[in-house]
């Protein structure tokens, strides 16, 4: 278990694409098991292999704090979200609709965020930690935080979606950001994606 740097905007790295993975191999059990670590300790709600620097299409959704999220929306007063992190092998969205946006925010462009539309409903596809093929459907925040993750498995950062202008402002803020977290010596700012 271990705790990994992610990479930050203006890293060209995070433009690189992730390739499938074969076989789920004592190595790969641990590098999740490692993104899971990191996801927690950066206060993110996804994270994809490539923000680490591994170019394979893996990703890491905490599913408790959609569950969280959910129950929000329907007006429930919910406890604390539980940490329930799930471990997305090969995604593949199969079929998408609707559009909806929110303020999006990534562990890979910490104190900066914008909003960008996604569809608002998805059915996907992937495998699962023990090799099953895993169906299912998300909307809303799950919707979009699938999306967002999927994205950096193809090399494109939240935003790269959002106009240049912005794009610019962007990466600067996060080169601000984090000189100023060395300054402090803080911890990164939690930010609620991955
Ligand atoms: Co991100």
């Amino acid at each position: 278990m271990a705790i990994l740097k992610i990479k930050t905007a203006g890293n060209p790295f995070l433009k690189k694409k992730g390739v499938e993975v074969s076989k789920i191999t004592k190595d790969i059990i641990s590098l999740t098991e490692d993104m899971i670590d990191t996801m927690k300790a950066a206060g993110g709600l996804g994270l994809a292999a490539v923000q680490v620097g591994i170019l394979l299409r893996i990703i890491i959704i905490d599913f408790g704090y959609l569950e969280y999220d959910k129950a929000v929306e329907k007006g429930e007063t919910p406890k604390e979200p539980e940490f329930k992190p799930v471990v997305l092998i090969n995604p593949v969205i199969k079929s998408d609709e609707g559009k909806t946006s929110i303020m999006e925010g990534c562990l890979s462009v910490p104190g900066y965020r914008a909003e960008v539309e996604r569809a608002s409903k998805i059915t996907y596809m992937y495998t699962d930690i023990n090799g099953k093929t895993v169906n299912a459907e998300e909307e809303g925040l799950g919707a979009i935080a699938i999306q967002h993750e999927i994205d950096h498995l193809n090399g494109i950062l939240f935003i790269d979606r959002i106009s240049n202008l912005k794009r610019n402002i962007a990466i600067k803020k996060t080169k601000k950001h984090l000189e100023s977290i060395k300054e402090d010596g803080d911890k990164v700012e939690s930010a609620l994606y991955g």
